[in-house]
């Protein structure tokens, strides 16, 4: 099967695609014939130093989300039949095949919701929904304020959070200002040209994607009882301040909110769940919500959309086509 590998910690641009054996079927697992996969800023962490040696599997092959049909089952293997058309998260997505645990991140995929649709929800809407439902708390007319509004987990965020009734305020570039309109947004705040923690504003959740704020600002637009929910920090998967500048983000921002009367929930890292997968499923479904796609690529292809993840500026999801 062609896959994407990496050879050694290195960027995007050193990725190849090579031929490979077809991963093995556990007696619990499914092997995946993989059709459309999507790029996140964690499949960059396999080309790290650290994130390369903990990978065992040599080629180390790239990728996480995908949607596919099953090929062979395990022996023990009875809640999916080869033929499903199924969608989730596993490592080395970015291949022909993909092997999961039957019991882990993989569920049928909706029969009125495209492969390439599918493929974009495992990690960026997983991410999107946990942190408003269950760390945001996210209730019905609440103001929800989604700081990285027009990339992968934002695009989700915004729509995520109209479903559950909200109004949401986007921070986003100029280029992104009509699309995040488009996808509900009833406030738009261009961050190139106005400082959204001066507007006068008081939101109940904060669902901070780009991480670029300091306490005292998020203070100033979150008044008492309400939430700061950190997704992710600025110049984490993009290689320039690395995970500790992060960790240490996220630590200042606990340690400052201590006894100021907001609640604060900085780093949660999502989890993949069947039952947030077919929720999300049914939302493609229904059309509540529609993932946004800037451009597919082949696997060739893979190098230039981690190249784009990495510059930290895509617009929605970035799509795999990976075979038909
Ligand atoms: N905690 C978790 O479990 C988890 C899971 C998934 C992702 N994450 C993290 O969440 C972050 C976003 O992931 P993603 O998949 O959405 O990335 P992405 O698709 O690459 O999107 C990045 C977005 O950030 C926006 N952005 C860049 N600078 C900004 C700024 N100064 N202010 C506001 N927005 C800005 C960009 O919009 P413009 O082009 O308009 O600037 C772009 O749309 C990453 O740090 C990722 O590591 C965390």
């Amino acid at each position: 099967m062609r896959a994407v590998v990496c050879r050694r910690p290195s960027a995007p641009g050193e990725l190849e695609v090579a031929e490979l054996d077809r991963p093995a079927v556990t007696d619990d697992g499914l092997l995946v014939r993989v059709h459309a996969s999507s790029a996140n800023p964690v499949d960059l962490y396999a080309l790290s130093p650290v994130g390369h040696i903990l990978r065992r599997r040599r080629p180390v092959v790239v990728g996480t989300d995908f949607a596919g049909t099953v090929e062979a089952i395990g022996r023990r293997v009875t809640a999916f039949e080869p033929g499903d058309e199924v969608f989730g998260a596993a490592r080395g997505s970015f291949a022909e095949y993909v092997s999961i645990a039957a019991s882990g991140g993989v569920v049928r995929k909706p029969p009125g919701v495209s492969f390439q649709d599918a493929a974009t929800l495992p990690v960026a809407a997983s991410t999107a929904l946990q942190a408003l439902r269950d760390h945001g708390r996210i209730e019905s007319g609440q103001r929800v304020l989604v700081n990285g509004a027009s990339g992968g987990v934002g695009t989700f965020a915004v729509q995520i959070a109209r479903s559950f009734g909200a109004e949401v305020t986007a921070v986003c570039s100029t280029r992104n200002v009509d699309l995040v309109r488009a996808i509900g947004a009833g406030m738009v705040i261009d961050y190139t040209r106005d400082d959204f923690t001066r507007s006068g504003e008081r939101y109940d959740l904060m669902l901070d994607v780009a991480g670029n704020r300091s306490w005292s600002d998020c203070t100033r637009m979150l008044g008492k009882g309400a939430t700061y929910v950190g997704v992710g920090a600025a110049g984490v998967q993009h290689g320039k301040g690395g995970s500790r500048a992060a960790v240490a983000h996220f630590l200042e921002m606990r340690l400052l909110s201590i006894g100021s009367g907001r609640r604060v929930v900085a780093l949660f890292i999502a989890k993949l769940r069947k039952d947030d997968l077919e929720f999300l499923g049914r939302l493609v479904e229904s059309r509540r919500v529609k993932p946004v796609i800037e451009r597919s690529y082949e696997l060739a292809g893979i190098p230039e959309a981690l190249r784009r993840i990495d510059e930290g500026h895509a617009q929605g999801k970035l799509a795999i086509v990976v075979q038909r």
